[in-house]
């Protein structure tokens, strides 16, 4: 606790790099907003018990010293415009930080001192239970009901990687990932040129500033999410058309710490996206070898919501979201069978005595990668350095009391 604390505040001191030297330029709207941005996250420190009193004292004073030297500035420029733009956007992840901080507080040692009486407490719940209500509406009731048929599209060599299309939009283009950590993106005009290499045009090649890490990468509305390796827990959002970095977040709850699954080793966070939008599979703080879900906004990179499931990570191979739905696949010594055996809805309405056998056609080996579209709802599957396509059947799930 005390530890990811001095993190957090690290990380608020860390800000401090970016401002621009005073003798720049400075907008005092901006200024507002930076201050007000800060009066948040010390009301979110304040909050917290003495244990932390010194560290709430240092950033009272860095916020401080921020106003003061923003306050020496006069003259006006583009250039620190981008600047305090940039400073708005640390500060933005910094407060992201001190909200989990809050929510690993609330589960943690302050709980006693906060004397919460009961009845708030059943607020609060009945509360997160509507936002969670809201977050996965009713637009999407359909749930696994087998697997129906297996493609292989395209075989490579290497026995990692990831393939995939965009989840969202109209776009035909396929896009290649090979290995566990490269730089390295394949795009392919559609599906027939992926299937085909003797199709012209060729692949375009993209090189990316940063390497990806394990087979998890997801392509959001021309975005590319990845896991930057190097890194224990930062996704990186990179926009394909621009070519450039859009955004970063470090996923919290622990996230990073162990690989996933048993037999995909080099997965330390698998992203997918479904009906609702984009999510997050990864280790937690808690209990050793249980998958978290956390659902993030894709615009923001704000974490919405964030559930400890009871799918455990031995002999696991690859998960995938279908309407809200998490789906686990396991292979016993990762060999075949490929068997769905534990399922996870954070609305409680599927329930593994829900499910028929969910087996995936005979496969040697366990897959790299398996990860649901919700435009065209099938799977894309690595295995063995096979491109696969698994197509579904769904049926409707039961309505929500
Ligand atoms: C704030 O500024 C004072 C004087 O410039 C400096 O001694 C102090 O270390 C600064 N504190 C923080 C937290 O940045
Ligand atoms: C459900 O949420 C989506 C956005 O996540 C929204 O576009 C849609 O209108 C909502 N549908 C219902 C039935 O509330
Ligand atoms: C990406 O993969 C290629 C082919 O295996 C390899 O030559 C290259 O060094 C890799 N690049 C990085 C950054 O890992």
């Amino acid at each position: 606790m005390m530890v990811a604390l001095r993190g957090a505040c690290l990380l608020v001191l860390f800000i401090s790099a970016f401002l621009p030297p005073p003798q720049h330029a400075q907008d005092p709207a901006m200024v507002h907003y930076i201050y007000q941005r800060f009066q948040v996250l010390e009301q979110g420190l304040e909050k917290c018990t003495q244990t932390t009193r010194a560290y709430i004292q240092d950033f009272q004073e860095f916020s401080k010293n921020i106003s003061i030297m923003l306050g020496r500035c006069q003259t006006h420029t583009s250039e620190y415009k981008s600047a305090v733009n940039n400073l708005a956007l640390r500060v933005e992840r910094a407060q992201r930080e001190i909200d989990y901080l809050e929510y690993l507080r609330e589960a943690d040692i302050c709980i006693e001192s906060e004397e919460k009486t009961l009845a708030e407490r059943v607020l609060q719940a009945a509360e997160e239970e509507k936002k969670i209500r809201t977050l996965l509406n009713a637009s999407c009731d359909n749930m696994l009901m087998s697997i129906k048929s297996l493609k292989i599209v395209k075989k490579t060599m290497d026995p990692d990687g990831s393939w995939m299309k965009d989840a969202r939009g109209n776009s035909a283009k396929v896009y290649l990932l090979i290995g566990s950590r490269n730089n390295t993106v394949w795009e392919f005009a559609n599906l027939r040129a992926f299937m085909e290499d003797s199709t012209k045009p060729g692949p375009r090649k993209l090189i990316l500033p940063l390497s990806w890490q394990g087979s998890g990468q997801v392509i959001y509305k021309s975005f590319l999410f990845f896991h930057n390796q190097g890194t224990s827990n930062e996704i990186i959002k990179y926009n394909l058309q621009k070519k450039m970095v859009e955004d970063r977040m470090l996923l919290p709850g622990g996230a990073g710490r162990a690989p996933i699954y048993q037999h995909s080793l080099s997965t330390y966070i698998d992203l997918a996206v479904d009906e609702h939008g984009l999510w997050a599979i990864h280790s937690g703080p808690g209990i050793q070898g249980h998958l978290v879900l956390t659902k993030i906004d894709p615009d923001t990179l704000g974490v919405e919501h964030s559930w400890e499931t009871p799918c455990r990570n031995q002999d696991a191979e690859a998960s995938f979201l279908l309407c809200g739905v998490l789906y686990v696949v396991y292979s016993f010594g990762g060999q075949g069978p490929h068997r769905i055996t534990c399922v996870y809805d954070p609305l409680g309405t599927v329930r593994e005595e829900h499910l028929p056998n969910l087996f995936f056609p005979r496969r040697p080996r366990s897959h790299s990668m398996i990860h649901y579209n919700p435009r065209d709802k099938q799977l894309y599957a690595w295995n063995e350095g096979n491109q696969i396509i698994y197509k579904l059947q769904t049926k409707k799930r039961l309505p929500l009391e």
